[in-house]
């Protein structure tokens, strides 16, 4: 037996207690260790029933993810759920914590099942880009109903045990500790006479509308494949007995293992768990966090405060004036009544944190006692400098002092303070309380105490956090910028707005670059045009046509006309038909004859564009790894999960053809598409940027 499995007696009952932790995944020595234990079970005198438990924090989180894609190791999962369910013993499954993908299915192949009442179950292989491969599909249909396993499978979501219950994927919830629960429930069975119950054998599920739900499933999915394939499954489940079911699943279950989109989905879920790992902070401890001030209480100010007081934080908003004080209660007391809607917190929290945890001054006295300060004032050097002095001057030692800038100097704004080693970036994204990334941005003399206090303050508000160093935008916002400049260049060659919108949303962005640019307001592009007219690069081609409208008061979503126009109450806009005239004007005078692009190659030139300026920026040490680019992308700019990132999706596609398509641009424009050093390198070595994550891809 494997060290991964115990095997204990209680009278007639066999115990097999899996230990793999910390989440006890289905590695080939668990599977092996439960078929053998299955084995000498039914081989022992005296045995009526089997017991399976996990030991530590869940029963099993699922088949081992880093096994993907090696080859397949004996016994596999689906046979050994088999095996289980023809075993001619009683066998039951006592579950706690998460029962997850593999995990409810082994679940799924015992006759009973009993859960503790905070256990979750659930199958969330489509997030990972594959379906539950070890009869998932065809089991809990068989126990749930099709329309019921097609929400859970396609969704992937947990289930908390009272609605697994009436669902019938367990049949009872007791609490205890999870193996005396288990041997009390079996031994209740075994009186009552209980017999093996296999799910295969129970009818098939009664059939929906096929058609209609794969068509449905696959629209949500917005180009991703894995849930609208599970429905295929969960039909067969329906139309066919239940061994030629478990074959076409698996049919489809390897068809999806060998996608670009299951490579890339679990590139994003190792990658999102490794990007705030850092060797650097190993050992190193963060500060002290009780309470945070935040200075500024406009949108953004008011989004890291509602951030900071649904993570538990003490919270002290300074404004400038009495009025704006008011408005930026208003603005958090309106985010925290969104969480009271959603049931994050009750009324009686949502008081509590309105009138007693938050405070909000017009002093910065105020914050003497603040463990961290956060500044998200106006993006103008000499008011942050201002700000920082103050701060300086207020702040107790120790106190993290920090910025919100997007793209200011952060050591220079540190060196407006006696304590530059306390000074750090915290670059949140709008809405705060809401967008999942968080950018700490290491300055030149930041102290490591203050940089792991930087992520630890992001794990607290449940924000996936990036070290970033000090260029203009960081990692996102410079990288943003070029793709940007790359969809501007299209335009004026001849790609409409709307058609490049069009094209990367079917490539599986949220929004596309022009509808993005309506939502943020076109006053930002404008004023930025205009701040950088001056230090332009005589080579840089930057369209102005859209600044005509910016002239005449049209901002976007916000005034109600911009690339699209805006109808109240309606949802998103319709074209706007005098932008195209506006582009005709801009290219009559600069003499260019307008030609076609294919959607295709409008999707090639912004990514090689984006991945160009990221292998810079990870040359440059501005990203430490290519997944903290991949990172950023996914969780701050709707960078399509499925593809795993920019530099997952040019690994994909091939290091040599996304540098050749470079160099091909690059005979138009020299200066913008400069191959990065870092790319030519790499395809020199014949390496990719997974291999740069040193060990921390799988
Ligand atoms: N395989 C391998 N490692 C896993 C794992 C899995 N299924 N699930 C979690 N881990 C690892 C994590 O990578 C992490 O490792 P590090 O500490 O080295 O970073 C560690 O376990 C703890 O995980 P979390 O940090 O995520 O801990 P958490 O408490 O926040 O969450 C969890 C725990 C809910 C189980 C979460 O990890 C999770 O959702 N895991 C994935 C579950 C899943 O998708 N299961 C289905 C697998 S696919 C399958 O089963 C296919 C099939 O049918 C054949």
């Amino acid at each position: 037996m494997t060290d991964k499995l115990a095997y204990s007696r209680h009278g007639d009952i066999a115990v097999l207690r899996i230990q793999n932790p910390p989440v006890n995944a289905l590695s080939q020595s668990v599977r092996q260790g439960l078929a053998e234990a299955m084995d000498r079970a039914e081989a022992e005198d005296g045995v009526r029933a089997v017991l399976i438990v996990g030991d530590g924090r869940a029963f099993i989180a699922g088949a081992d993810i880093t096994e993907f894609g090696k080859p397949p190791m004996e016994p596999n999962l689906p046979d050994l759920c088999t095996r289980i369910e023809a075993s001619p013993l009683l066998v039951v499954a006592s579950m706690h914590g998460v029962s997850l993908g593999g995990g409810l299915e082994v679940a799924l192949g015992c006759h009973y099942r009993v859960a503790q009442p905070t256990a979750r179950v659930g199958l969330p292989e489509v997030h990972l880009g594959i379906l539950p491969g070890a009869g998932g599909t065809q089991r809990l249909p068989r126990v749930t109903g099709a329309q019921a396993a097609v929400e859970a499978i396609t969704t992937g979501r947990h289930i908390k045990a009272p609605e697994a219950l009436e669902l019938g994927i367990i049949d009872k919830i007791e609490e205890g500790d999870p193996q005396d629960v288990g041997i009390h429930y079996t031994r209740a069975l075994l009186d009552g006479g209980a017999q093996p119950r296999p799910v295969s054998q129970m009818p098939n599920p009664e059939g929906i509308d096929w058609d209609a739900t794969y068509d449905a499933v696959l629209k949500k999915g917005r180009g991703q494949i894995s849930p609208a394939t599970a429905v295929r499954a969960i039909q067969a489940a329906s139309e066919l007995p239940f061994d030629q079911g478990i074959k076409r699943e698996r049919e489809l279950f390897m068809e999806l293992m060998n996608t670009d989109q299951r490579k890339g989905l679990i590139h994003a879920f190792f990658n999102e768990r490794a990007v705030s790992n850092l060797p650097e902070l190993k050992g190193v401890d963060p500060r002290q966090l009780k309470s945070i001030g935040v200075i500024g209480g406009g949108t953004m100010g008011a989004g890291i405060a509602t951030a900071a007081l649904l993570s538990g934080l003490g919270v002290v908003l300074i404004e400038m004036r009495e009025e704006a004080v008011e408005a930026a209660k208003g603005r958090i007391s309106g985010n925290l009544q969104g969480a009271l809607k959603r049931g994050k917190i009750s009324q009686d929290q949502f008081d509590t944190l309105t009138t007693q945890t938050l405070k909000v001054s017009t002093g910065y006295d105020s914050l003497a006692d603040v463990d961290l300060v956060v500044e998200a004032v106006f993006e103008e050097m000499s008011v942050k400098k201002e700000v920082f002095a103050k701060l300086d001057a207020a702040c107790k030692p120790g106190c993290v002092l920090a910025t919100n800038t997007s793209y200011l100097d952060v050591n220079e704004i540190a060196a407006a303070t006696s304590r530059p080693a306390d000074v750090i970036g915290l670059h949140f994204f709008s809405p705060a309380h809401v967008m999942k990334l968080l950018e700490v941005v290491v300055a030149d003399k930041t102290a490591p105490d203050v940089v792991a206090t930087g992520f630890a303050l992001g794990k607290m508000l449940g924000k996936i956090s990036v070290k970033a160093g000090v260029c203009d935008g960081f990692i996102g916002n410079r990288i943003l910028a070029t793709y940007r400049a790359a969809a501007g260049h299209m335009v004026l060659d001849g790609a409409s707005p709307f058609q490049i919108d069009k094209a990367l949303v079917d490539f599986g962005f949220a929004m596309g670059p022009f509808a993005v640019a309506d939502l943020a307001g076109l006053d930002i592009g404008w004023a930025t045009r205009k701040r950088k007219a001056a230090t332009r690069h005589p080579d840089e081609r930057v369209p102005t046509y859209i600044d005509r409208l910016c002239e005449q008061g049209h901002f976007g979503q916000k005034t109600g006309k911009g690339y699209y126009i805006y109808e109240k109450g309606k949802r998103g806009g319709t074209p706007n038909p005098e932008i195209d005239r506006l582009i005709e004007a801009e290219q009559q005078e600069l003499g260019i004859t307008p030609r076609d692009f294919t959607d295709e190659e409008i999707v090639r030139r912004y990514m090689c564009a984006m991945v160009n300026e990221a292998a810079k920026v990870v040359g440059e040490g501005i990203a430490a790894r290519p997944l903290d680019v991949d990172m950023t992308l996914l969780f701050g700019y709707g960078f399509p999960r499925y593809w795993g990132g920019p530099m997952k999706w040019a690994d994909i596609q091939g290091l040599d053809a996304v540098l050749a398509d470079i160099q091909t641009y690059a005979k138009e424009d020299a200066w913008f598409w400069e191959p990065a050093p870092l790319l030519k390198q790499l395809v020199a070595e014949g390496r990719t940027f997974d291999d740069l994550n040193k060990g921390n891809a799988k």
